[in-house]
């Protein structure tokens, strides 16, 4: 780079001005082996990076054209900083000394301390500066969009390893690499591919180069409420459905990275709509008492408010930075959303969305160690067949919540040692029992929702992960079934006694499963196996496997029509969502135009008592 020319005008000019306006200007530094140069600089204009701890801080710093960026080492040994490709002039930095250079060519600038190679970091040159990454946003909140799903909220890790300084011992282009061209043969995702530039890759690198900072990540009432936003006033909406869909037989579908949800009209199989939601559309509820509404939470905490008439969102409200489940009661008056981060649940009035209250999920886990807790499942039970409950699991406190909507003040009965590691559950049909996953523990454990105890537990496979879960009757037996996240099985128990009817193999890992009372079969993905695209059509009666169905790439969430004759199933990297003759298993359409499509709800599920 050729900075001396600009580098001293700019020093002529402020030498000019120092003149003027007195001294304090000059940094003596030492930059090289056998001469110094001084440096002019003027602390306003100037960008800190700091040397401490063995890091560059910022690790990657944007700035605009023209910026006067300072080193200071605040270590006790010298560093010597080497730019890639030469662009530095080799400056050793003393003890407590500074120095400081321009940047003025857009570009990408890494450098190094000749101490150690790992001591690294990056200068971003970019016309419009920090503001023309992630379309604006903070590259945290870009972590918590695009990464937090596997990586953790916290950088602690998920299906992800943990992100955060001590775990990263690798140099930044072995990250920068990871990032962009992600892991083959593994769920991390390129990200190159998916739009990311660079410039936002290597911000991202450094962000995972900083330690991560908790106190950020609080969300409590205050900024809760502050965050409600009317979208459209429920008083402009239009007095009946401006669509010919059926309100009781929509597929709303998750659209994974385009923050949106289709919406598919399952009578035609014709796309309707998309509605603008936010990150990963996950959790959906259906108001029991007006097929009007739906709610949708993302994985970023927004819950959205959704009118089926004129498919859209109207309200939304922020609950939390990292979240998944949500259950609306039988009344129609409350929903409830379970947090990842931070580690709470909050109660909000499902008509208007305002915030009623926040639990803290912790508690004593089955270790006998007290934990802040993520929550794994939000849940509802039928207040006819029961009692008014909201039943909550608590992912590491192993513990589950059983919180009475219909008093004042939502008291919370807690069970304790219910598993290590609890994540998905569903209801009996007549609501008196609750099955959920302990993944710590790989059993099913079985909770009396009645008097609030653990009865039994089913050891299963390796990581139950029921999702939604399969409940049938079949010869007058009922019986309910997982798949798994560790192993390719499926494991089908008789819902009276808990006793394993059956231990079904199939080609891998998967994550959810689903039956209609009107269809023979019980259908289970294999997402995560070595084939992705296999669905296994198991036999309700003899548990036998009766058909495999291997169209497209990656294939997941079996949802039946509201009459059970059909079955659409998404393929997350097909970009398609196939509809099948949940019969002959004949395909009878193609739902294109859905960008990597995963959950798919339908409204039908309003009716259903399994919790969700
Ligand atoms: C769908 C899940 C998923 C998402 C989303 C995801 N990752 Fe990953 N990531 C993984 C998995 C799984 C691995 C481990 C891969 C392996 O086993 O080699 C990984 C590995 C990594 C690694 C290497 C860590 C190491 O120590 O080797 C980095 C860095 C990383 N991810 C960064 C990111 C960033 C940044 C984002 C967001 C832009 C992101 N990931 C989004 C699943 C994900």
């Amino acid at each position: 780079m050729k900075k001396f020319t600009a580098l001293w005008l700019s020093a002529i000019f402020i030498l000019i001005i120092g003149i003027i306006f007195g001294g304090g200007m000059f940094e003596t530094v030492d930059a090289g082996e056998n001469f110094i140069v001084y440096l002019p600089y003027v602390k306003d204009v100037s960008v800190e990076v700091t040397l401490a701890d063995g890091r560059f801080t910022p690790h990657t710093l944007a700035v605009r054209p023209g910026t006067m960026v300072q080193w200071e080492n605040n270590e006790v040994i010298s560093h010597t900083l080497i730019g890639d490709k030469s662009w530095l002039p080799d400056p050793i930095l003393a003890p407590g000394t500074q120095f400081t250079w321009l940047m003025d060519t857009p570009g990408i600038y890494h450098y190094a301390s000749s101490f150690s190679s790992g001591i690294e970091g990056e200068i971003l040159v970019l016309e419009g500066g920090a503001e023309t990454l992630f379309e604006g946003t903070p590259v945290e909140e870009a972590y918590l969009d695009y990464c937090s799903g596997c990586h953790g909220a916290d950088r602690g890790g998920g299906v992800g390893p943990a992100l955060i300084p001590d775990m990263m011992l690798e140099v930044d282009s072995f990250y920068f690499d990871t990032i962009k061209n992600g892991r083959v043969g593994t769920i991390m995702p390129a990200w190159g591919s998916f739009g990311l530039t660079d410039e936002e890759i290597w911000m991202l690198v450094g962000f995972l180069r900083s330690e991560p900072n908790y106190a950020e990540l609080e969300w409590g009432m205050p900024q809760i409420a502050a965050s409600r936003t009317v979208l459209v006033p429920e008083d402009q909406l239009p007095p009946a459905p401006t669509h010919n869909g059926k309100l009781d037989n929509l597929f709303l579908i998750t659209e994974r990275e385009a923050r949106r949800i289709a919406v598919v009209d399952g009578d035609t199989h014709e796309l309707l709509a998309h509605i603008d939601a936010s990150y990963r559309a996950h959790g959906y509820a259906f108001d029991p008492t007006n097929d009007r509404w739906a709610y949708n939470l993302g994985r970023d905490g927004w819950v959205f408010k959704i009118d089926l008439y004129s498919l859209q969102a109207v309200t939304k409200v922020r609950v939390g930075h990292d979240s998944r489940g949500l259950a609306i009661s039988d009344d129609g008056q409350y929903l409830i959303a379970g947090n990842y981060i931070p580690h709470t649940a909050v109660i909000l009035d499902a008509q208007t969305l305002e915030p009623l209250k926040v639990l803290a999920t912790e508690g004593t886990d089955p270790d006998g160690v007290f934990v802040q807790s993520r929550v794994a499942i939000t849940s509802d039970v039928a207040p006819d067949l029961v009692g008014p409950y909201f039943i909550l699991g608590l992912k590491e406190a192993g513990q589950v919540w059983r919180i009475d909507y219909s008093q004042p003040d939502f008291p919370i009965d807690k069970l304790e040692n219910v598993g290590r590691i609890l994540h998905d559950g569903f209801l009996s049909p007549d609501n008196t029992r609750f099955y959920i996953a302990s993944q710590g523990d790989s059993y099913m454990a079985v909770i009396d929702v009645q008097n609030w105890t653990l009865v039994d537990t089913i050891a299963t496979g390796d990581l139950p992960h029921p999702g939604s879960g399969a409940v049938w009757e079949a010869g007058g037996v009922e019986y309910g079934a997982t798949v798994h996240a560790g192993e390719g099985l499926v494991t089908v128990w008789n819902l009276a006694d808990n006793e394993i009817m059956a231990q079904i193999p199939t080609s891998g890992p998967g994550l959810f499963i689903r039956t209609h009372e009107a269809n023979p079969y019980v259908w289970a993905d294999t997402m995560f196996g070595p084939s992705p695209n296999e669905i296994y059509i198991i036999n309700k009666t003899t548990f036998s496997v009766t058909h495999v169905i291997s169209d497209g790439l990656q294939t997941l969430h079996p949802e039946f029509t509201q009459d059970g004759s059909y079955i659409y199933i998404s393929d997350w990297l097909g970009n398609v969502v196939r509809v099948y003759d949940a019969n002959t298993f004949t395909l009878v359409a193609v739902i294109e135009d859905v960008i990597t499509p995963t959950g798919i709800f339908n409204t039908a599920r309003r009716y259903e008592k399994l919790g969700h």
